[in-house]
């Protein structure tokens, strides 16, 4: 999605947060070390689908002026997704006196909820009106 962006700023939040996401991995690698249990890999389905829908908007808009704000609303749904997920496994971490792993979770869920912020702004400040120019 970077790659296709067509906005500096939007590529840049891109590739910024494609950087903090490798630091949620390695957070997530604590939070499973902490609870005693191995990391393995699960398909989720609801984010692979999410990520289908990026795909879609990069074919559709593909060189036309919604693209960013379709990258951007994609975008979006994948930061609420995790958002969701990562409340959830705070609380959870919490309620079960996982401390370390509430800060770690906490950490990682404040970067994706800033992230949405930033996309929400950059949407608000040129992204959406850039689509709608030419609409
Ligand atoms: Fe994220």
């Amino acid at each position: 999605m970077a790659k296709a962006a067509q906005s500096g700023e939007l590529r840049a939040a891109f590739q910024k947060h494609e950087r903090e996401t490798h630091e949620h991995v390695a957070r997530l690698e604590k939070v499973f070390a902490e609870i005693d249990e191995s990391p393995r890999g699960k398909t989720c389905e609801a984010i692979l689908r999410i990520i289908e829908e990026g795909h879609d908007v990069m074919k559709e808009f593909k060189g036309k002026p919604a693209l960013d704000a379709g990258l951007l609303a994609a975008a979006q749904a994948v930061e609420h997704y995790e958002i969701a997920r990562y409340g959830t496994l705070k609380t959870w971490a919490a309620e079960l006196n996982f401390d370390q792993a509430v800060k770690l979770l906490d950490t990682t869920l404040a970067e994706e909820k800033k992230t949405d912020e930033t996309l929400t702004e950059l949407a608000q400040s040129g992204v959406n009106q850039h689509a709608e120019a030419a609409a």
